[in-house]
């Protein structure tokens, strides 16, 4: 039986960082190791600059850093050391090859595993913490067992719920923990001690064991359930928009039956972010390659609508700006995928920002906290693009202001000083439902809302 006493995270990222800086301060009889192949992402863990920008956790950081928090690029030393072990390296959507553009990309899981079982002197507890397509623990344990020597492995499969912005709140106030373990005397053993961390903190009942595929498909069903809601909603909004009802009323009426719920009916311009995209389109591979193309179907589905609203943005914006974008500057309020992060992957704004530049419009960026993401972002688009910090200076000379992300701060602007320094008429498109719209027409602007009759002058 393993006993545990140190633990190592291999991949220093959004999960793997802000995982393991909770667990360390509310565990301190256990010593936690984050490593990262990425030497500069390392040095910003050690650093006061965190790599990540997510509310609370400098706090967490600074009090287990140090303690029985370090960070480190010793990826083998810390395997040698653990006994147990997070992976919570990345698994993209697949490029190249067979299932391109759907299956998860396992290429750095896979060799990280090769590794641990290559260094490894003692018996682990191997626990996948990044997404995986189902049954994935299967290949883990047959690479971690072909290795020659006496050890033994157990792999435990612990999906991450938490969500960016909010990261530090769901880990120290989760609505469960899921682990799945193998049904055998060694698999419950193995299980058994992560429980027993979680229970530092998290109420027994919410501690939910499984069997080890169900937890695997759990996090990949988790995903589409949520995003199938926003894309439920956002259908409704075009036909909202056809047929002068209002999506938030809509929303609020449907979503005050308990039996639906509130949450996730927010009409938006799409949703984006590294997880929903990737995870809905693991689902569907995984699905069309058991044969079952009627439930692969039906989840594409979710994406499909998601690339419509998107693009239903942009062409709102054409049509109503007299069909003609050229020449026109356009002021992209947000880039981050949502409000309280930095992070950028798959935000609605990368393409609305493309297809603009595809109009020949000109385009100035502004966010609170993904500036540098959005270049790295925009870095091969041709055409004008600028980036500013504040957003009055942004705003001046622009014809119209795309809002895309829901920052609070958007929500306290002055927009009748906005309004004065633009090129008129002006336009505002919330592609997030924030603003006053009402006050904002009166101000002078023509207000294109989601989902919600325009208000125009
Ligand atoms: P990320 O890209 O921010 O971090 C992954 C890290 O792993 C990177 O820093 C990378 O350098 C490192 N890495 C890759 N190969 C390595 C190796 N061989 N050795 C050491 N380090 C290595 O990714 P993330 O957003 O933290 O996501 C990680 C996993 O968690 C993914 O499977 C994702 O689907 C899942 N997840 C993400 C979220 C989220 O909100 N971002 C939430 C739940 C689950
Ligand atoms: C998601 C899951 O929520 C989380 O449990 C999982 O672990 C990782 O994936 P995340 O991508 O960080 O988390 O953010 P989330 O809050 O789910 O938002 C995803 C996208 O949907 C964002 O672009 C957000 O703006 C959008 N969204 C969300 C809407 O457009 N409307 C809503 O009502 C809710």
């Amino acid at each position: 039986m393993i006993k545990v006493k140190n633990i190592l995270c291999i991949g220093a990222g959004y999960v793997g960082g802000p995982t393991m800086a909770v667990m360390a301060l509310k565990c301190p009889q256990y010593n936690f190791h984050i490593v990262d192949i990425n030497q500069s992402r390392i040095d910003a863990w050690n650093s006061d600059n965190l790599p990540i920008f997510e509310p609370g956790l400098e706090e967490v950081v600074k009090e287990a850093r140090g303690r029985n928090l370090k960070f480190s690029t010793d990826v083998e030393q810390g395997v040698k050391d653990a006994e147990m072990i997070f992976v919570s390296v990345n698994t993209p959507t697949k490029t190249f090859g067979l299932g391109a553009g759907e299956a998860a990309d396992l290429q750095y899981w896979e060799k990280t595993a090769r590794m641990i079982a290559e260094v490894s002197e003692s018996s682990k507890i191997v626990v996948e913490k990044s997404t995986l397509p189902v049954r994935t623990a299967e290949a883990m344990s047959r690479i971690l067992k072909s290795n020659s020597k006496d050890i033994s492995f157990e792999v435990l499969s612990n999906p991450e719920f938490l969500a960016e912005g909010t990261a530090i709140q769901d880990l120290l106030n989760p609505d469960r923990v899921l682990i799945g373990s193998e049904q055998t005397k060694s698999g419950l053993q193995a299980c058994q001690e992560l429980v027993n961390i979680y229970k530092e903190w998290v109420a027994a009942e919410k501690v939910l064991t499984a069997n080890i595929w169900s937890a695997e498909l759990s996090k990949l069903v988790a995903n589409a359930f949520l995003a199938q809601r926003v894309s439920s909603i956002n259908s409704i909004s075009a036909l909202c928009e056809a047929t002068e009802a209002n999506v938030e009323e809509v929303s609020l009426a449907i979503g005050t039956d308990t039996r639906i719920g509130s949450k996730f009916l927010k009409s938006s311009v799409g949703f984006g972010g590294s997880c929903f995209k990737k995870d809905i389109l693991n689902l569907v591979y995984i699905a069309q390659s058991y044969g079952l193309q009627e439930v692969a179907d039906y989840w594409r589905q979710v994406i499909i609508m998601n690339d419509y609203q998107q693009e239903r943005f942009v062409l709102k914006m054409i049509k109503n700006m007299f069909n003609t974008l050229a020449g026109k500057k356009i002021l992209i309020l947000g880039f981050a995928f949502k409000a309280n992060t930095g992070d950028t992957r798959e935000s609605p704004a990368i393409y609305v920002t493309k297809k603009l530049l595809e109009e020949h419009a000109s385009v100035i960026i502004c966010d609170p906290k993904a500036i540098e993401s959005a270049k790295i972002e925009l870095k091969d688009c041709k055409g004008t693009i600028e980036y500013e910090i504040d957003p009055y200076k942004a705003a001046e000379e622009c014809h119209a202001i795309a809002l895309m992300t829901e920052w609070s701060s958007f929500k306290l602007l002055d927009y009748a000083k906005i309004y004065k320094s633009m090129v008129k008429p002006a336009f505002l498109f919330d592609g997030r439902n924030i603003l006053d719209h009402q006050e904002i027409h009166k101000v002078g602007f023509n207000v294109y809302p989601i989902g919600k009759e325009a208000l125009t002058n």
